[in-house]
């Protein structure tokens, strides 16, 4: 009977999932690993999913999975490509498997502000990259930016001396695991939805990532304070399945381009103000937020420098210089 109740209320949930799409409408999946709200990425997939439903209505239908519920970021890749879903938006340092050349976006100290992202991705430089995984089967619709990230451990971090020893979390990125050796420490690659419980339990010592994701997934309660070093960005490809985008009628795809479009520009125009309201919230919620000297920060950025020229063969030197030139 057990067995039977499970089955029924897991059938409840994937009909609920779908409960506002009518007959003859498609449905487009989204699939991410973030809060379902109060992030970038979250509320950017919302509005996304908001006005395919209102503009589309009758032809298309969105739903958004957040929060790794149907699949983290390596599973998401190989499900766009059979057609269990039709979106994601993995962080561009999950792209190895694919391309070298995002390595750009994860090279420390890069970007000196998220208006400068926004020049790059907008720039033609930017808009080539995005057709780099083409050959994979994907389509890169744009990119969603989603902050700077900062450092946590379970001790407090002011100089990259300071994570002698530790072992920090990163994402599956070459570029971050040689960054986090550059400052004497170790590097784990976990999946998001896994980074928690590895900080509560003590696999790892310490973490980087957005103070939004800090905040959302509550990273600073098991953590000895945040240390806002900005030292990397943090963005997503929103990506699709070429073989679903060319199978769409022309209309349709126009239409749905063009929302993805505007949707896009707004999400990233709202992201500094989510990242400084989710800082404030880890001040407000009691925790330590450290900041640094302009000495201080020098010296992470000094550590951290050999690791471009590491990257530069992957990447590109043109492209490098694309970026920083992004800076003003
Ligand atoms: C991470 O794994 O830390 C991030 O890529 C998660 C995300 O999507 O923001």
């Amino acid at each position: 009977l057990l067995g039977a109740v499970s089955a029924l209320a897991i059938s409840l949930t994937a009909t609920q999932a779908f409960a506002q799409c009518d007959d003859g409408e498609m449905v487009i999946k989204f699939s991410h690993v973030v809060a379902a709200s109060g992030h970038p990425k979250g509320d950017a997939a919302t509005m996304l999913a908001e006005r395919v439903n209102e503009e589309m209505n009758g032809k298309a239908c969105m739903e958004v999975f957040p929060n790794s519920t149907l699949y983290d970021d390596d599973k998401v890749m190989e499900a766009l490509l059979l057609g269990d879903v039709q979106l994601a938006a993995p962080s561009l340092s999950k792209f190895e498997a694919y391309t070298k050349k995002y390595r750009l976006f994860d090279l420390p100290f890069l970007f000196s502000s998220l208006d400068a992202v926004t020049t790059f991705t907008t720039s033609d430089a930017g808009k080539e990259l995005l057709k780099v995984i083409e050959p994979n089967g994907y389509t890169g619709l744009g990119y969603w930016s989603s902050g700077l990230k900062q450092f946590s451990a379970n001790k407090p971090l002011l100089v990259p001396s300071d994570a002698d020893g530790l072992k920090f979390r990163v994402q599956t990125s070459d570029v971050a695991v040689a960054m986090i050796e550059a400052m004497g420490a170790s590097a784990q690659k976990l999946a998001f939805k896994e980074v928690y419980g590895a900080l509560q339990t003590g696999v790892v010592d310490g973490q980087e990532n957005t103070w939004s994701n800090i905040y959302t997934q509550k990273f600073f309660e098991v953590q000895d304070g945040t240390t806002e070093t900005n030292h990397q960005l943090l963005a997503y490809l929103l990506v699709t399945s070429t073989e679903w985008l060319n199978g769409l009628d022309a209309d349709m795809r126009d239409q749905f381009l063009s929302i993805v479009d505007e949707v896009t520009m707004a999400a990233n125009a709202q992201v500094a103000e989510k990242e400084a309201a989710n800082r404030q919230n880890i001040i407000d919620a009691g925790f330590e937020v450290r900041t640094l000297t302009p000495e201080q920060r020098a010296e992470w950025v000094s550590v951290m420098k050999p690791v471009w020229e590491k990257f530069e063969a992957d990447i590109g030197k043109d492209l490098i210089e694309a970026a920083v030139a992004s800076n003003g």
